[in-house]
């Protein structure tokens, strides 16, 4: 533990708990294990693993991907190199989410799915039916192992393709998404462990709303009635992607909320009572038209 901590002083921002996740990974213990348990000695191949896994995340490599696995909302997500690690700011969005379903059976879409933490938790939270798509298909892989792990691979369909296209003619009552979102000057260099995660994972274009832009025009036609829309963004773009979220909705009800960590990161968007989301001429319907 004291070498491992040694060892990540310098490229961790909480080395004494990353060696403690990656001693506890290496021994195949729990934490609490290893507290309890100072004075044990690992054997020679417990040790070497030990210091692989250290020496590993010394460069910078994300500790969930060195233990395969991230919590999210209470749960563990299979991870690895093809898809961004859930963040815990995330989280805040999904509650809103959840809270919006309650006990009714709808149809949910999660755009840009990734391991699948978003539409599998609330699959899990609720009695929705998610589907979820991502350009990538080993993030679709890995959401689909999710969802079986967790037992919700019935109600969580997930498909390869460019954010609606492998949906077309279906309409959602919440629709989500955390595109990404970071302007590509800004994407970090190694080692800070974003530099892991995919880029098609993180690159969100020039002022990080290129994919954000594109989706907004596109939903509307997926919008049923009285249907809620949630978007993830970093703090200093949200402003600008409500203004898009307007522009693209203007009859709904739109807010930026805060994460946990009271930072404006998500926008929710709450359509009209009794009136399709959609206002496209292409399905002919104008404002107040009830269908
Ligand atoms: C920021 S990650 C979010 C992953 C997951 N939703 C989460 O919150 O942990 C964005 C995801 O969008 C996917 N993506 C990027 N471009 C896309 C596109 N054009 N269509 C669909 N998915 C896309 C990426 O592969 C990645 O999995």
């Amino acid at each position: 533990m004291a070498e491992g901590t040694a060892l990540l002083h310098d490229s961790s921002t909480s080395p004494r708990a990353d060696a403690l996740l990656l001693l506890a990974h290496a021994l195949h213990r729990e934490r609490e294990w290893i507290v309890a348990h100072g004075d044990a000695t690992p054997s020679g191949e417990e040790a070497q693993a030990f210091e692989r896994l250290s020496a590993a995340r010394s460069r910078g490599v994300p500790v969930a991907y060195l233990l395969g696995s991230a919590g999210f909302y209470g749960r563990e997500f299979l991870v690895d190199e093809n898809v961004l690690v859930p963040r815990p700011e995330t989280e805040h969005l999904v509650a809103e989410a959840i809270a919006f379903i309650g006990n009714r059976p709808l149809r949910v879409f999660d755009v840009g799915t990734g391991s699948g933490a978003i539409a599998c938790t609330i699959a899990s939270e609720t009695h929705a039916t998610v589907h979820g798509t991502d350009i990538s298909s080993s993030a679709v892989a890995i959401a689909n192992e999710n969802a079986r792990r967790l037992g919700v691979a019935d109600r969580c369909r997930f498909y390869v393709g460019d954010l609606t296209e492998p949906v077309r003619a279906q309409r959602f009552d919440l629709i989500v998404a955390n595109l990404p979102y970071v302007p590509t000057a800004e994407i970090p260099s190694k080692p800070d462990p974003i530099t892991y995660e995919p880029r098609e994972a993180l690159d969100g274009g020039p002022d990080g709303l290129s994919l954000y832009r594109r989706l907004l025009t596109e939903l509307p036609a997926f919008l049923a009635a009285n249907a809620m829309v949630l978007l993830e963004a970093a703090p200093p773009i949200i402003e600008r992607l409500c203004d898009l979220t307007r522009n693209s909705l203007p009859h709904f009800t739109i807010a930026v909320c805060n994460d946990y960590a009271g930072l404006p990161r998500y926008i929710k968007a709450k359509g009209p009572d009794g009136l399709l989301g959609s206002q496209s001429p292409s399905i002919g319907l104008g404002p107040g038209r009830v269908e």
